[in-house]
Order: C-alpha cells, then sequence, then structure tokens
C-alpha cells in the first residue's frame, strides 16, 4: 500500500523535471523514495494483527468516548489515584500519531515501557502486560496500526498530582516492579491452558483491574486475579476458582460474548467494555483457552 501511494504521488514531480535532472540524480532520487517506502512498510500481517488489538482492547483507551470519535485517534480519560491519563493518538499521523515511528521503537514501547525519545512510559499503558507479547504478535500489531487513516487530532497532556508527572521517577517504579520480556509457557500445562494464560496475561491484560494493587499501584503478584479495589477505586470480584467456580462454562461463556451475568443482570461499565471489545470478538477456541485457563488457576480466598 505505501509503495503504491509514494509511486502515485511521486509520479508528477519525478516526471516533470527529467529533462533538466541528469540521469545518474533522478536514479538517486528514485533510491531514496524506494528505501523510504521499504522503511515504512510493514513486515508484519496486518489482518491477524487487526484480531491480536481486539484480544488487547487497544481501541477502549485510545478512542474518545464521544459519539462518532475516530478510532485510536486518543482522548479516552483514565481516571487513576495517581490522576487522569488521556490515551494518545496512535494513528500513523506523522505530527499528531506515531507515524515517525520505526517498528523497533513500537515493540520497545511494548516491551519496555520506552518512548523513542528515551522517556519512560506510564504504567497506565498496561505494558507490564503487553511486555508478555510474542515478537511475532507485535509484528502484527504495528502492521496493522499502520493501516489506521492518519489522524491530526492532537494527544492531550496527561493531568496528574505534581509529584507523579515527572517521567524519570518511574525509572525507580519500573525497577522494583516491572519484569520486562516475553511470555513464558507453563511446561506442566496444556497448549490449551497455555494459550489462555497468553491471552489472559499478555494480550487481555485482565489482572490490570482484577489483580488488586499496592498503594505504589503494582499489582500484588501473590493474590493474582484475586479482585479488590479495581484502577478506578471499584471493587472487582475474584477469577480464581475460589469464587468463579459458581458461575458454569457456559454461563462464563455468556458473559463473556454476551455480557449478561446468569442472573439477567448488565455488567459494570468497567468490564462491560472489556465484553464489547475483547471477549466478545475472541475466536471460540480462544475463548475456550480463556475460561480452561481461568479454571486451572489455583483458588485464591476472598476479593
Ligand atoms: C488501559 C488503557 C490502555 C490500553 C488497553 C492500551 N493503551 Fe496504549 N496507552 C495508554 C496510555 C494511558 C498511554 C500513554 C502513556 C504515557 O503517556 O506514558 C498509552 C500509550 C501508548 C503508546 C505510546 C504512544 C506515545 O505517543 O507515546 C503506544 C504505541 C500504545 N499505547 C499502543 C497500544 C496498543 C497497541 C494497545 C493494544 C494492544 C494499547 N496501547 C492498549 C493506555 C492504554
Ligand atoms: C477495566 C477493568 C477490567 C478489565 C481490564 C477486566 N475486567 Fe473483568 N470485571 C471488571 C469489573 C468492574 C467487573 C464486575 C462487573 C459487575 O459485577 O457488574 C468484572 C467482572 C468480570 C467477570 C464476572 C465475575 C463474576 O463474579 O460474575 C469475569 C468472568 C471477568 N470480569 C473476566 C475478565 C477477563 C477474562 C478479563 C480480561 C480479558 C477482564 N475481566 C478484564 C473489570 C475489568
Amino acid at each position: 500500500m505505501t509503495v503504491t501511494t509514494m509511486t502515485a504521488t511521486g509520479r508528477k514531480p519525478l516526471a516533470t523535471p527529467s529533462a533538466v535532472l541528469p540521469c545518474a540524480l533522478r536514479a538517486t532520487l528514485l533510491a531514496l523514495l524506494l528505501a523510504a517506502a521499504g522503511a515504512a512498510a510493514a513486515q508484519g500481517n496486518a489482518k491477524q494483527g487487526e484480531y491480536l488489538a481486539e484480544a488487547g482492547g487497544c481501541v477502549g483507551c485510545h478512542t474518545d468516548s464521544k459519539e462518532g470519535a475516530v478510532p485510536f485517534a486518543g482522548g479516552r480519560a483514565l481516571k487513576t489515584p495517581f490522576g487522569t491519563f488521556y490515551g494518545p493518538n496512535i494513528t500513523p499521523d506523522p505530527q499528531a500519531g506515531i507515524g515517525r515511528w520505526s517498528e523497533a521503537d513500537f515493540v520497545r514501547a511494548m516491551r519496555n515501557g520506552v518512548r523513542p525519545d528515551g522517556a519512560n512510559l506510564f504504567p497506565a499503558f498496561p505494558y507490564p502486560s503487553f511486555t508478555k507479547i510474542s515478537d511475532k504478535d507485535l509484528s502484527d500489531l504495528w502492521a496493522y496500526l499502520r493501516t489506521l487513516p492518519p489522524s491530526g487530532r492532537v494527544s492531550r497532556e496527561h493531568d496528574l498530582g505534581l509529584f507523579f508527572r515527572w517521567r524519570p521517577l518511574l525509572t525507580v517504579w519500573k525497577w522494583m516492579f516491572f519484569k520486562p520480556g516475553e511470555f513464558v509457557p507453563d511446561a506442566k500445562a496444556t497448549a490449551e491452558v497455555n494459550r489462555g494464560a497468553y491471552l489472559t496475561q499478555a494480550l487481555g491484560h485482565c489482572g490490570e483491574c482484577h489483580t488488586p494493587r499496592n498503594f505504589l499501584g503494582a499489582p500484588i503478584q501473590s493474590r493474582y486475579l484475586a479482585g479488590g479495589k479495581g484502577p478506578e477505586g471499584k471493587t472487582v470480584p475474584n477469577l480464581t476458582p475460589a469464587h468463579l467456580k459458581k458461575l458454569s462454562d457456559g454461563e462464563l461463556q455468556d458473559f463473556l460474548t454476551l455480557g449478561v451475568t446468569a442472573d439477567g443482570d448488565v455488567p459494570a461499565e468497567a468490564m462491560g467494555e472489556v465484553i464489547r471489545n475483547t471477549t466478545s470478538k475472541l475466536l471460540p477456541a480462544d475463548l475456550k483457552a480463556l475460561i480452561a485457563y481461568l479454571r486451572a488457576l489455583a483458588p485464591i480466598a476472598g476479593d
């Protein structure tokens, strides 16, 4: 796609001065254009990347909640105890979005929580979960993001407490709480449970809400998915079998695809959005794997 646009726009200026430009110079220009097109062309599979973006719920945090907002152009407010974050524009616009990023820049942001200028990213962007996404899937995600129409919508500054605004301080936070690295399958678990673990831990980032946090906003790993206070201060249920055994596989599946609870209720909006954007879009085998993984968790009492 990039190559076609390049030639379409490039033909005119290249053709007109052809009479005056020496042949060698024209060849150089053409080579430069082709190199630029080659560098921008993503290697991954954009179609697969679209599915992974759904499994990762990217659109929710990166789209304004206003009616008719441009998907992925940013603006969504995320309230946390540290202040309000606004999901930035991640369309390929060179100024307002991430159009100037390379694939390597993207991989570094997702895996290490670092911006191309070297600044730390805030963990309100769930890279502590996304760090587990495989190289292949990151490449496909990147290919998909490159296909989005660029939007000039300017990202809004986060509205944070004075103390929390300072990105270098995150180096300490990361040193204490962040472990970068791809998902490692559990050799003792089945392939299905490992697939479910990958979808839950890496892409689905379910622990970002379902794992309680300490006062520095870091998930308490010994209570992984055991529920408690969510990021917006409201109680989030326990997903380990200690609590979830009350639901049959069928009820869980209905909840995660149709968004209705066993007693016919509508779930709280935080989860409703996860169902709409993510779990309802999972392929049947992936949803089954996710449920198998939740069933295989060690039960942790209480929430
Ligand atoms: C829970 C909300 C949330 C989800 C889900 C989320 N993001 Fe983000 N993302 C953010 C926030 C907030 C920031 C800004 C972080 C900062 O300024 O340090 C961000 C920043 C980014 C950046 C860096 C942009 C920049 O200009 O610095 C990229 C790239 C990105 N997200 C990609 C993704 C992708 C791809 C997904 C899905 C796999 C995703 N995000 C899902 C909240 C989210
Ligand atoms: C943005 C926060 C958030 C994220 C992310 C999130 N959840 Fe939830 N989840 C909630 C909240 C809040 C509820 C409670 C809904 C209610 O009871 O109305 C909930 C409820 C649930 C329930 C129902 C439990 C019960 O007791 O009936 C299940 C199952 C569930 N979530 C699974 C998941 C899975 C799987 C993921 C990851 C793909 C996930 N959630 C990600 C916030 C979240």
